[in-house]
């Protein structure tokens, strides 16, 4: 607490007005508006005095950096992943975490599609052409792609994202398959139109395999090279959820050999430092981490944030409370 009896917030990286208006009324702001990513002393200096935290996918919040905040109370990301947070770490100091799910899965989904579709129609790399002058008049055989509508669809990470991506399967009348670690309730399988797959009997059927789950320990490389060689040479994976669920470089060499047909990414290992083996591709679209990066979805996120910091700091339970453990300590 300040003087004035208001909690004191960091806010890592830029934020919208409205945002910081929100935040101001309830407490003391120190925002970062240059939108420079603190480097983690930068951040731990900055972080020392407060007693919340908002703050994005590229903010590392370790133990190490909650030794530093003795007076930290809550850590708001501004996201649904949260890989970045170490929530038992937060618990271990009573230290409330939250994400901002709902609010995302419709643009995220969308996102994914427009992954889906551009890869399988080549539409980054036929732009490329028309732009570097390569479009001489129109072809029969030219620069053909695949049809999305009529193909499998495979879902991996069937939360509401990946429910989401399956509901606008139906209007391309796609089979959806999916594999989750537990089964989804039998009526959101109606909803999505979507059945039940082994990860196996996925990877061997789909056409389009999105991948959707989060991104943990368990979910590391969870597409390798093997993994890659059990999918059709026609398929197209889409990876819109989190860089390292795909081993990034067995993906290239798939990609180079024929392995797999394409890919279409948002997220990569070691963002934004993409391996450069990845822009001498043509059949990979590549798209810089925006699943989310819709004006009204990234204004509602970090609103979602925000709400749940204050109320974390007024001593309510957060909306999107990760840890509720650490409310009770
Ligand atoms: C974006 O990647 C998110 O997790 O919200």
């Amino acid at each position: 607490m300040n003087t004035a009896g208001k909690p004191r917030v960091l806010v890592t990286r830029e934020v919208f007005d409205e945002t910081l208006a929100y935040l101001r009324q309830h407490c003391e702001v120190q925002a970062n508006q240059e939108d420079q990513p603190l480097a983690p002393a930068a951040l731990a200096a900055a972080v020392a005095e407060c007693n919340g935290l908002m703050c994005c996918l590229t903010d590392r919040v370790d133990a190490a950096l909650l030794a530093a905040a003795p007076k930290l109370k809550a850590v708001a990301n501004i996201a649904v992943g949260y890989n970045n947070i170490d929530v038992p770490a937060c618990t271990a100091r009573g230290v409330m975490a939250t994400n901002t799910p709902g609010v995302l899965d419709d643009s995220t989904a969308d996102l994914a599609w427009t992954l889906m579709l551009g890869t399988a129609r080549r539409i980054t790399e036929v732009e490329r052409r028309v732009r570097a002058g390569e479009w001489t008049g129109w072809q029969l055989k030219q620069w053909l792609g695949v049809d999305v509508h009529h193909a499998t669809l495979g879902i991996i990470g069937m939360g509401r994202i990946g429910q989401a991506i399956a509901r606008r399967a139906a209007g391309f009348d796609m089979k959806v398959i999916y594999h989750n670690r537990k089964r989804i309730a039998p009526e959101l399988e109606r909803k999505a139109n979507a059945s039940y797959a082994s990860f196996d009997g996925l990877l061997a059927e789909a056409d389009f395999i999105v991948l959707q789950m989060p991104y943990t320990p368990e979910t590391h490389h969870l597409i390798g090279a093997a993994q890659l060689k059990k999918m059709k040479p026609t398929a197209i994976l889409i990876n819109s959820t989190r860089g390292g669920v795909v081993d990034d470089a067995a993906l290239i060499a798939a990609l180079r050999d024929g392995t797999i047909r394409g890919a279409g990414l948002d997220v990569y290992e070691n963002e934004p430092k993409l391996n450069p083996e990845f822009l001498k591709l043509d059949n990979v679209v590549l798209a810089p981490h925006v699943g989310s990066s819709t004006e009204a979805t990234r204004k509602a996120m970090a609103m979602l944030a925000a709400q749940n910091l204050v109320a974390a700091l007024q001593g309510d339970a957060p909306p999107n409370l990760l840890n509720p453990e650490a409310r009770s300590r």
